[in-house]
């Protein structure tokens, strides 16, 4: 991988290369400005006197996509196809979009509606979306890191050679160091010197050697006979399965997108109820759909499910306050969680206010603030970067020591050899 290292450049100067067609992945940690110079470039953000690029000749011809990929999703067309014609009418890259279709599975994919696809599914259809409304200018800002390993080729095929001969595409993403072929990126060390409205906010690292008072009895172990579970007139996601899980270990849940990991989840954690089999915690039967949340936490993958609070403090402190957890043992766990996800100085801010890395870190700390035994963590690396990952994986890693069963749903290879953890993968 070709590496071009820019040192602090106004941002203006790098939107230059963009001018002619081109390929530009941009390295760099959290808050060092990426994502606002992706939004500057299509037009969302201003320079730093208020003012919209120059080189913004038509807002038309830019298009932006995040890590909330749901969001990309208009909301109004009932099924894929529908919300495919929207953005594909009359496209110029109507040939290039029908084959990623296929080989990105999303046209066995036409009847469903866009809201029930799985986090990866929508990262996919988001990205044939865009592209077909030709954009001049194209930035996509994490949204490849939920797409699993199986379809990444297709898309950086795609979009690293002229398949799309009229788009510039401009990429931030925290796993460029694990994939493959990328041909040119430049790097950006530590701070562009943007005026990004989250680096005015008091974030600090994450703490992972700060006290934790959670309970440290083993959590007993979990087991599933012959689980079955299909969405309405879907296909079965999950059938037959049988799993025997001891805490003390981290277990990976891995699988192409769609493959059930989410679904999964959902089912141990009460969100949804299994068609047939049983789930067992110790020698007891568990119903998990009887008394959601309370014995496997869950972390969706996609934060903004589980963020209802006024503050971020009244957040992490909603499920054991809802589980009755006396109020000094819930202030101790709300104080420490947010010395271990750094967001102490943070604790008054309205969670909705803050960029997707944080909300994610928000969402993370609530989930474990509950206590349970078992804890399922959904992509706990999206938005994040490598140093941030890796106190991620320390956390991890101390909860199982402390007697939680962790199950941890993640596409990075990174991110899952730093946990060495048993794999379950699904197919
Ligand atoms: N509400 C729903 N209705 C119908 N089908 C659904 C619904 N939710 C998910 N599915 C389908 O069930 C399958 C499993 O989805 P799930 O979200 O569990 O996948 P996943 O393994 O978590 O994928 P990803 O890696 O993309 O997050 C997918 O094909 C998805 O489209
Ligand atoms: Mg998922």
């Amino acid at each position: 991988m070709g590496r071009a290292t820019v040192d602090k450049k106004p941002v203006t100067d790098l939107f230059a290369p963009l001018d002619t067609r081109r390929f530009l992945a941009l390295h760099g940690p959290n808050f060092s400005g990426r994502s606002y110079w992706l939004r500057f470039i299509t037009g969302l953000e201003t320079d730093m006197d208020g003012r919209y690029t120059s080189e913004l000749r038509d807002r038309r011809s830019c298009a932006y996509i995040g890590p909330e990929v749901y969001n990309a999703i208009s909301g109004l067309a009932p099924t894929v196809a529908d919300e495919l014609s929207i953005h594909l009418r009359g496209t110029r890259y109507a040939d290039a979009l029908g084959e990623m279709q296929e080989t990105l599975g999303l046209n066995a994919l036409r009847e469903r509606n866009p809201v029930t696809l799985s986090g990866g599914e929508q990262a996919m259809l988001t990205m044939v979306c865009a592209l077909g409304l030709c954009p001049l200018n194209l930035a996509i800002d994490s949204t490849i890191e939920q797409i699993s390993a199986e379809y990444r080729p297709v898309i950086f095929q795609a979009l690293t050679t002229d398949v799309f001969p009229f788009t510039s595409i401009a990429l931030a993403d925290n796993r460029l160091g694990e994939y493959d072929g990328l041909p040119e990126t430049t790097v950006i060390p530590g701070d562009m010197g943007a005026p990004a409205p989250q680096r005015l906010l008091p974030i600090d690292p994450l703490d992972p050697d700060a006290p934790l008072p959670l309970s440290t009895t083993q959590a007993p172990n979990l087991q599933l006979k012959g689980l079955d579970f299909r969405y309405p007139d879907g296909p079965y996601v999950i059938r037959k399965m049988d799993l025997a899980l001891t805490p003390g270990r981290v277990y990976t849940l891995t699988g192409r997108n769609g493959a059930g990991k989410s679904t999964l989840a959902k089912l141990l954690c009460g969100v949804l109820r299994p068609d047939a089999g049983r789930i067992l915690l110790g020698d007891m039967v568990y119903d998990p759909w009887k008394s959601p949340g309370r014995l496997v936490g869950f972390h969706f993958q996609n934060p903004d499910l589980q963020l209802f609070s006024l503050c971020i403090d009244q957040e992490i402190g909603a499920g054991p306050v809802a589980q009755g957890v006396e109020a000094t043992i819930v202030q101790d766990r709300v104080n420490a969680l947010l010395r271990l996800f750094g967001l102490s100085r943070m604790r008054d801010i309205h969670p909705l206010e803050t960029p997707f890395v944080i909300r994610k870190r928000i969402a993370l700390a609530a989930t474990i603030a509950m206590g349970c035994p078992w804890l399922i963590l959904d992509e706990p690396t999206l938005g994040q970067d490598d140093t941030t990952s890796k106190a991620l994986a320390a956390i991890v890693h101390r909860l199982c020591d402390q007697g939680f069963g962790m199950i941890i749903v993640s596409h990075s290879t990174m991110f899952r050899n730093l946990l060495n953890g048993t794999e379950i993968k699904m197919s």
